[in-house]
């Protein structure tokens, strides 16, 4: 079978069509940082392809970048990053390349340009909006039958939340068929816009080590795992498939239908791997009610551009299943 990219990055090429020239590229503010690197938000500038004359597009876009670190293990971390972006095609649930500069690279430069998602990580979206989220399938004033499904500003009902579902599931089939295992699906690593469409990110199993859920395992070397989103085999054998991110999926279904809940509240991380072989499970989420279920086949008879069938990705589940028995 062929293996996953993510586990083949030295045959990767890097295609010269995604080099960006630098001075098209205007870094603006920091968004984050993690230890190993950047991410900051920034505009290419670009020739607009319906104009006749000369004119020149702003695109918002998201920078990665080790530039100010001076470190081999890092750049070469963030290349082959972009090198497995560079193989995935367009998505509408995972984000994708815009392009690179790597003319610098030698000098310890580079920076991943990938399109901008405006309202950030979506595990901050879900825990910003407990507030106002309404638990309900349908929203209290009347919507005609066109409009119901349709994005709704700065509201979010159970709806949305299945929405979100739906489309990480999408996400990760189209991902499963690339083939490239994520190894770190989680809410923090999903990103939103403002329309409310998810997109994932984050395809190198990044180290981050101040995170408390990641945990520091020695073996040989010292490495990073999201213990919590972690499925059990994968706990114990330390060797992730595509299979391991249907259980981190789970995981994430967690996270959206607890608002951003943190997964096995009461356990410790140390101790998360003998809860599980125990038998023990999570919670069934407070916003998580039967209707759900229920909901998904409503959805798929009205032919929302999701179907159900993504959710419950046919092969990859009963591959799960077979795996437990
Ligand atoms: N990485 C971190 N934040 C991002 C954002 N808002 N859009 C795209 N990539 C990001």
């Amino acid at each position: 079978t062929e293996l996953p990219i993510e586990e083949r990055t030295d045959y990767l090429p890097y295609p010269r069509k995604f080099e960006i020239a630098r001075e098209n590229l205007e870094i603006c503010a920091k968004m984050g940082s993690v230890k190993f690197g950047f991410v900051e938000k920034g505009y290419l500038s670009m020739a607009d392809p319906k104009s006749q004359i000369e004119c020149k597009t702003r695109l918002p876009v998201a920078i990665k970048s080790t530039k100010r670190s001076f470190d081999v293990e890092l750049q070469t971390m963030l290349f082959e990053e972009l090198k497995i972006m560079c193989a995935i095609e367009k998505h509408p649930n995972v984000i994708s390349l815009i392009g690179a500069v790597t003319t610098n690279m030698r000098k310890g430069e580079i920076y991943l340009v990938t399109e901008y998602a405006d309202s950030g990580d979506f595990l901050n979206y879900l825990q910003k909006r407990k507030d106002i989220f309404h638990n309900g399938l349908f929203d209290d004033q009347q919507k005609t039958e066109s409009t119901r499904f349709l994005p709704s500003g700065d509201n979010l009902s159970t709806l949305d939340l299945i929405s979100f579902a739906l489309q990480i599931a999408n996400g990760m089939k189209f991902l499963a068929t690339v083939p490239c295992v994520h190894r770190d699906l989680a809410a923090r690593n999903v990103l939103i816009t403002s329309s409310k469409i998810c997109r994932i990110a984050d395809f190198r199993l990044a180290r981050r080590y101040a995170d408390k859920n990641y945990y520091r395992i020695k073996n040989g070397k010292q490495i990073a795992l999201p213990i919590p989103w972690m499925a059990p085999e994968a706990l114990e054998t330390l060797k992730f498939t595509e299979k391991n991110d249907v259980w981190s999926y789970g995981i994430t279904l967690y996270e959206i239908f607890t608002l951003g809940g943190q997964p096995y509240p009461h356990v410790q991380t140390e101790d998360i791997k003998a809860f599980l072989k125990s038998g023990k499970r999570n919670e069934q989420p407070e916003y998580c009610h039967y209707d759900v279920c229920s909901t998904f086949l409503i959805i798929n008879e009205l032919k929302f551009d999701c179907s159900a069938e993504h959710l419950f990705e046919k092969n990859m589940l009963l591959a799960r299943i077979d795996e437990q028995l």
